[in-house]
């Protein structure tokens, strides 16, 4: 790993958040910066706004990869879903935009997948030995898969269909806003999806990311599961220190990985 901090980018639905991380502790080096994800949020809109970010931190980082989370499946740099954001993402060569707009090594990683990389590395699960789901809980489910420190990337069980529904229209977090409920009601739709993770994956560990994590004495006591579950610990920093570890990872190993598609 490097010893300069690395720049770590999360996309999401509201805001495009980036910030140098320090690789050895997990820390962000500097705050945080956030600017609004423009309205008509396409490929071309956001990598405007991350170039912002890079340029904003450029002093710090020097030229190496820079790790970019997405809420979308990535594989070999190409977006392949749009699930909570613009459809323009669908089958679109982002990382390679990316790199064309900034002129670096880019990284694109799923945005939940760059979240359970820093809980393993950093965070709830950190050198865990066994199996790992960390899933986080906001506009959509989003979820990760690790087993003895390696991500099983794109599982996507946010869409598992469970009682005949896509699970992340019944648990997401933003389901709980509008419909109003209390953390009780909410819970008995978490023990429900948890139920369901359970029967397939059989995790040792549940990791539960994203907003609500910071209220998890309310509900996770509620569910009654095989694994432990236990809140996130990197709360709304994981996407970007994770995908700042990827980013070297990727970099790093060449090898070890399939290549994006030119
Ligand atoms: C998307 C995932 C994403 C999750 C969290 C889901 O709707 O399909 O790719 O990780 O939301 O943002």
């Amino acid at each position: 790993m490097t010893d300069r901090p690395v720049l770590g980018i999360d996309i999401g639905g509201s805001g495009i958040k980036g910030a140098p991380v320090n690789l050895e502790t997990g820390e962000l080096a500097t705050k945080r910066l956030r600017i609004e994800t423009p309205k008509k949020s396409t490929p071309e809109n956001v990598a405007k706004v991350v170039g912002e970010i890079v340029a904003n931190f450029a002093d710090q980082i020097g030229d190496g990869p820079i790790g970019i989370t997405i809420p979308a499946v990535v594989t070999h740099g190409i977006t392949r879903s749009a699930a909570n954001i613009d459809k323009s993402w669908i089958n679109c060569p982002a990382e390679k935009i990316f790199e064309e707009h900034l002129g670096r090594n880019i990284f694109l990683v799923n945005d939940a997948d760059a979240a359970g990389a820093a809980e393993v590395h950093y965070g709830a699960a950190k050198d865990h030995p066994g199996l790992v789901i960390v899933t986080t809980l906001g506009t959509g489910i989003g979820s990760a898969i690790i087993h003895r420190g390696v991500l099983v990337p794109n599982s996507e069980l946010g869409h598992l269909e469970i009682d005949g529904h896509d699970a992340e229209s019944q648990a997401a977090a933003s389901v709980k806003d509008k419909l109003g409920i209390s953390y009780e009601k909410y819970a008995k739709r978490l023990q429900r999806y948890y139920e369901e993770v359970e029967k397939l994956f059989w995790p040792d560990l549940i990791v539960v990311g994203g907003g609500v994590s910071k209220d998890a004495s309310k509900f996770l006591p509620l569910l009654k599961l095989n694994a432990e579950i236990v809140p996130a610990k990197l709360l709304n920093s994981a996407g970007i220190v994770g995908a700042a570890w990827l980013a070297v990872d990727r970099f790093e190993h060449p090898d070890l990985l399939l290549p994006s598609t030119p």
